[in-house]
């Protein structure tokens, strides 16, 4: 059975919890897009765990951990990752790396920096890790990949030539010898993982093992289905699964979509459902909704059922899962977007064309909340009506079931529906 697990909204919907719970399952998990722009969380007995690169799944010492072509790597993070999870006695015998996966190199986080500064006003608010240069690069076929860091002459080469193309953009800080000599260590130390991933994910296949697919950022982060410009620069939905990680399309088995029981954003971009005031600070207080990677504030708002059924088209979703509901128990009231307004028009379906996004508001329904705490329930059939009106809605609007519901940030703090 392969899964594939995709966030819903604009990322942050507790897809690293969830992953976690489903690797118990399966053999291997695989990442297929993004790179340390993202950051999982894991709490495990107290212990908190945020994973930026490697597979969440790495917890369970058994499981093969796979970072497939599609990720982009930086080497200095991968590596400051690895050696914090085993001096916390993490093992990674079990880890492996993409040798096609492209590298993030010094100067992508300074192109990085000089882009979003030269947009002004219209800066997308990105994480600043390079991640949008270095899949630029890819695209641009210029880029570095990890296999290049174990040949010496080919890095140089490859190098150079960035090094001058990039050139009247950098300044002297970017010694090629220095980055060369740097980056040729991190290969060494990298190398006992690098393996051809696609074909080890096909070895799996065949002996028909389980594997879970883990999305990092979300639908509306997506390059070609997100909020554009203001998308991360990389395929998050669940099509980017075959070419991030070499498998075909019939390979999927389930597609699993986690999302929020309300909605967050970081960084610039349309948002319908955006509130601020006491109700803002409620959302983000009690979700705890800053960055994992970067520790700003998110931007918070209500339930927007619209980008829900966006999601669950252009993914295929199977199946959802709803995690933080807890966050709402306090609300007398919770509003839930069920279509958008665009002048005199009512809109059901996400508008492909990207002026509107700005202009649409939200048409909501309002429900009465269920004001009890839900974080300590343990099973679902002592879950308060209203709150299973509420996933009943959700469940109406995306049409398609929720399985599994998050209570709490704990490990065990979920609830299955059957
Ligand atoms: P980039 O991925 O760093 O290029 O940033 C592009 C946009 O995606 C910005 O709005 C970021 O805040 C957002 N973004 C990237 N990764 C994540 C994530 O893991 N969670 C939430 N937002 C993200």
């Amino acid at each position: 059975m392969n899964t594939v697990v995709v966030g819903t909204q604009w990322g942050d919907e507790g897809k690293g919890k969830i992953i976690d719970s489903l690797a118990k399952k399966v053999d291997a998990v695989v990442r297929f897009q993004g790179g340390n722009n993202t950051g999982h969380t894991v709490i495990v007995n107290g212990e908190k765990f945020i994973f930026h690169l490697i597979p969440s799944g790495i917890l369970y010492s058994e499981k093969k951990c796979i970072v497939g072509n599609g990720v982009v790597i930086d080497p200095g993070v991968l590596l400051k990752e690895i050696e914090e999870l085993q001096e916390r006695g993490v093992k990674l015998d079990n880890f492996y790396l993409s040798g096609n996966a492209h590298v993030i190199m010094p100067y992508h986080k300074k192109l990085e920096e000089i882009e979003e500064e030269r947009r002004g006003k219209m800066r997308i608010g990105t994480t600043r890790k390079g991640v949008g240069p270095a899949y630029a690069d890819k695209i641009a076929r210029r880029g570095i990949r990890v296999s290049d860091l174990l040949k010496k002459e080919v890095l140089l080469n490859k190098l150079r030539m960035n090094l001058k193309f990039w050139k009247e953009f950098l300044n002297s800080e970017f010694s090629c010898e220095k980055i060369w000599k740097q980056y040729l260590d991190y290969g060494k130390r990298l190398r006992k993982y690098i393996i051809d991933t696609s074909l080890l994910i096909h070895k799996l296949i065949q002996e028909k093992k389980n594997i879970l697919f883990e999305g990092a950022q979300g639908t509306l982060l997506d390059i070609d289905y997100g909020t554009y410009p203001y998308v991360t620069s990389s395929n998050s939905v669940a099509g980017g699964v075959c070419a991030g990680a070499g498998i075909g399309p019939t390979c999927i088995d389930k597609v699993i979509g986690v999302t929020k029981a309300y909605v967050t954003r970081v960084g610039e971009g349309p948002f319908p459902t955006e509130v601020r005031g006491e109700i803002e600070n409620i959302l983000r207080e009690r979700g705890k909704e800053y960055g994992s990677t970067t520790h700003r504030s998110r931007r918070c708002g209500w339930f927007d059922g619209v980008i829900l059924r966006y999601a669950a088209r252009v993914n295929g979703l199977d199946e959802l899962v709803l995690t933080k509901l807890d966050v709402l128990d306090s609300f007398e009231r919770i509003k839930i977007c069920v279509a958008y307004k665009y002048g005199k028009r009512i809109i059901r379906d996400f508008p492909f064309q990207s002026f509107m996004w700005e202009k649409v508001e939200p048409v909501y329904e309002e429900m009465e909340g269920w004001r009890k705490d839900t974080s300590s329930l343990r099973n679902f059939k002592d879950l308060p009506l209203r709150a299973r009106e509420y996933l009943k809605k959700i469940e109406e609007i995306g049409g398609i079931p929720i399985r599994l519901l998050s209570i709490g940030p704990q490990r065990g703090e979920l609830l299955s529906i059957d």
